[in-house]
């Protein structure tokens, strides 16, 4: 078990005795969530990589870009506690999704959070133990072998949305259509309950292979989750979620409509944070190239229970600190289209005036992770596109 992984510098030597003694459950985690993840990595050598590294993934943000000789990106969890120091805000609040302590996971259909254990969740991202460690300090897990040197708990809960929940919604059981940081609802009221697929969050988002549990284990291959919760940050994630067509809905005239389905997510696109956004563009181009019309509808979730609108601005001025700073940039964009719910098809209506003559019509659809920064984020990616030749007479 020498084999340690140094690339991010921090292997740990105290760790060199532990996994030498390699006694059934003699390795213990008094430091809870607040283990750095590092520890794990030691044996979990592979799962390392994927998390701190992302490894194995398309991952690209320059929030999560941690010094590595690596094409990718380290995953989000990973990097979690550099997004709300950077943008302020209530420290402790943030703290219980992006430095979380250990916790409970609620039962299947609720969503619940438990206050932030803010004294073990230390200075760190989330972290293995975060999701891994309960709070009486075993490792949960999906199976349990005797080769671990912890003690480890079958949690069937672990492979269910319920534990991607405890982070991935307000803290509230109410659904706010449209609203942000919806995710698991979106999930269980859009997609789970008409039964529009079986997956759960990891099916779509840590599909499994085969390999070891530890590299150095005797314990044979089975199936383990990727650790990569490829999101916003990969193209490859997006690419897949969202079907566009155009359609000339009289065959003599420009009057035109484009479908936008979600096909590919669990949950609205976008979802999650409301500096998401989608755009949906539109050219229309004469015989020489030249656009003659342009159209852009932006679909993205709002920062509260109501649509954001210019029309709150002044309204707005009331708001203080962090609630005053976001509701007030949403605003200040104007209303936009809600995000596309799962298994939803937004049909959009355009009618634009032009000349007689021969057009081609060029719709495309990109995904930005900061509607807000300018000049325009420079992580845009490509969503899917598509042409129509036209007459109008
Ligand atoms: C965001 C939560 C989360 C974090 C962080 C996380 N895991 Fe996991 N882990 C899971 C889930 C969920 C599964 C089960 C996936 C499945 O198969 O559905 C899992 C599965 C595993 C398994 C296989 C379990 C078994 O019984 O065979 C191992 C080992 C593991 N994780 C280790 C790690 C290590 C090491 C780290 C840190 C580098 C880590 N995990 C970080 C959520 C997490
Ligand atoms: C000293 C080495 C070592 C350390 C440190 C270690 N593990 Fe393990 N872990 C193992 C071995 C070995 C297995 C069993 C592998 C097998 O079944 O082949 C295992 C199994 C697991 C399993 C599957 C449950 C089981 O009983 O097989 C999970 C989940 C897991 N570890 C997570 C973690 C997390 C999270 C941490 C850090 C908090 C961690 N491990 C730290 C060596 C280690
Ligand atoms: C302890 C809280 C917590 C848990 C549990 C958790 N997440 Fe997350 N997750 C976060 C936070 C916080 C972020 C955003 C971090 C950032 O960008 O700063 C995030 C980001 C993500 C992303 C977006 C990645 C990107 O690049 O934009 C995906 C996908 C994701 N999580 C999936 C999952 C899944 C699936 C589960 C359940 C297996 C899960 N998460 C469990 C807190 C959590
Ligand atoms: C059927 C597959 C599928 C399921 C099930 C699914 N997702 Fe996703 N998820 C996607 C796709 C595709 C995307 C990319 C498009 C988008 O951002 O909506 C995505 C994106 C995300 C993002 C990225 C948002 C961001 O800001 O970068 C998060 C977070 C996320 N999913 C969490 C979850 C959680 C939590 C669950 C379970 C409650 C879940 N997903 C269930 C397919 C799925
Ligand atoms: C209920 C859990 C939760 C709380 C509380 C929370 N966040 Fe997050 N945050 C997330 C998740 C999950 C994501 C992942 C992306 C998504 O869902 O779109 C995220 C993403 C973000 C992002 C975008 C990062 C990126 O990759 O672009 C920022 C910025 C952010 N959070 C800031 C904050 C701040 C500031 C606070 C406190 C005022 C806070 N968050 C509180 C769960 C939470």
């Amino acid at each position: 078990m020498k084999r340690s992984l140094r690339l991010l510098g921090t292997a740990c030597t105290v760790l060199m005795s532990i996994s030498t003694i390699a006694v059934a459950e003699s390795v213990t985690f008094p430091m809870g969530a607040a283990t750095p993840s590092e520890t794990c990595g030691e044996c979990h050598q592979v799962l390392f990589k994927e998390y701190a590294l992302g490894v194995g993934s398309d991952n690209h943000s320059a929030n999560h870009s941690i010094p590595a000789t690596v094409s990718s990106a380290a995953t989000a969890h990973a990097t979690s506690k550099f997004t709300p120091l950077a943008s302020g805000g209530d420290v402790e609040w943030c703290r219980s999704c992006h430095f979380a302590g250990s916790f409970n996971i609620p039962g299947k259909t609720e969503v619940g959070k438990q206050l932030p254990n803010v004294v073990n969740a230390g200075e760190i991202s989330i972290t293995c133990a975060t999701c891994h460690l309960t709070p009486e300090g075993k490792v949960r897990s999906v199976r349990t072998s005797k080769n671990a040197p912890h003690a480890s708990v079958v949690e069937p809960a672990l492979q269910t949305s319920a534990v991607c929940a405890h982070c991935h919604v307000e803290t509230t059981n109410t659904r706010i259509v449209g609203g942000q940081y919806q995710t698991y609802m979106e999930w269980r009221e859009d997609f789970h309950k008409p039964g529009l697929g079986a997956q759960e969050c990891q099916d779509c988002h840590m599909p499994r292979t085969l390999r070891k549990v530890a590299e150095d284990s005797d314990g044979a291959p089975v199936a383990v989750g990727r650790h990569l919760w490829t999101g916003g940050h990969s193209a490859q994630r997006l690419g897949g979620s969202l079907s566009l067509s155009i359609i000339q809905r009289d065959q003599d005239k420009a009057a035109l409509s484009f479908s936008v389905t979600n096909i590919g997510a669990g949950h609205s696109v976008p979802t999650g944070t409301n500096a998401r956004g989608v755009y949906l563009t539109v050219d229309v181009l004469d015989r020489q190239g030249v656009s003659r019309a342009r159209k852009e509808w932006l679909f993205a979730p709002n920062f509260s229970a109501r649509p954001d609108d210019k029309a709150f601005l002044e309204q707005d001025k009331k708001l203080s600190g962090y609630e005053g700073y976001a509701q007030t940039r949403a605003d200040a964009q104007g209303a936009h289209e809600p995000p596309v719910r799962a298994g939803e098809e937004r049909l959009l209506n355009w009618d634009p005036a032009l000349a007689p003559g021969l057009y081609t019509v060029k719709a495309r659809l990109r995904y930005t992770t900061d509607r807000f920064r300018t000049p325009v984020a420079d992580d845009e990616k490509e969503m899917g596109s598509a042409a129509l030749l036209i007459t109008n007479k």
